[in-house]
């Protein structure tokens, strides 16, 4: 069976080039000097490197560690001062070193499913942080999952070489705060007008408040900060990506 990411992510770069990654960068930026967090970052699921680049140039040293080859390649492909990525699992890496704060950017918690694996997350932030340190993260929100439910999504996209249509099609499990989405991609080369067709299914945890407290508080942190991710406004059943922060007691 092919890993996560292995086929999506050849497409990932086109897919998200409508994400605003400077917006995004500028938000964690800012919410790191609001927490008094230092420059030396350790960013799970680092992807593509998207974030990394950008928080490279405002001064951060980030280390990446990304399970993706196809991910980790294309992060690989830029040089980038201040920004290195090694292939790793955030669920059981083990770099040897602290860091100022870890980062988990745009769901990568999400993507931690089961019991064990959210503890583990978890675990590898406390490890890898000083008394002090944060972890940053963004997931997808129960009270906004269960308000509004993931409705099937078809999102268009090219750039000079490729054609993609992607359908999203979720399928809930409310019961076990997941959703199972079912990606299929159409990516047609403008060229020759072959159409490549990739299939992947992203289970992702929606998580509440109090849920990441419980593992939170049980791997040593404590809650210091919840809020919509990319605004700040208090989190609510319209809230679907909301970001948290936790300090390292
Ligand atoms: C939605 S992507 C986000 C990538 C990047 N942070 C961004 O903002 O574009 C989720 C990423 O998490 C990575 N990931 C998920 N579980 C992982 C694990 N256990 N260890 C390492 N990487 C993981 C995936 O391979 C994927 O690249």
């Amino acid at each position: 069976m092919s890993a996560l990411f292995d086929a999506y992510g050849r497409y990932y770069q086109l897919l998200y080039q409508d994400k605003d990654d400077a917006a995004e960068v500028a938000y964690v930026s800012a919410l790191l000097q609001s927490l008094g967090a230092g420059s030396q970052l350790l960013e799970f699921g680092s992807g593509t490197g998207r974030h990394a680049r950008l928080l490279a140039q405002r001064g951060y040293q980030v280390l990446g560690v990304e399970r993706s080859a196809q991910m980790l390649a294309q992060a690989q492909t830029l040089p980038s001062p201040g920004f290195d990525c090694v292939q790793g699992d955030i669920l059981e890496i083990d770099l040897g070193r602290r860091f100022d704060a870890v980062l988990a950017l745009f769901h990568v918690v999400s993507y931690q499913t089961t019991n064990a694996a959210v503890r583990a997350v978890f675990a590898r932030a406390a490890a890898h942080l000083d008394a002090g340190g944060f972890f940053v993260f963004d997931v997808w929100y129960s009270p906004a999952v269960h308000a509004q439910r993931a409705e099937v999504r078809v999102k268009r996209l090219a750039d000079a070489h490729t054609a993609i249509t992607r359908i999203a099609e979720p399928r809930h499990y409310p019961t076990e705060n997941r959703v199972d989405v079912r990606y299929t991609i159409l990516a047609q080369d403008l060229a020759t007008g072959a159409v490549q067709e990739v299939n992947e299914t992203h289970p992702m945890r929606h998580f509440s408040g109090p849920e990441l407290d419980f593992v939170a508080e049980q791997a040593g942190f404590e809650r210091v900060l919840a809020q919509e991710f990319g605004t700040g406004r208090a989190p609510g059943e319209d809230t679907w990506g909301v970001c948290f922060a936790y300090r390292k007691r």
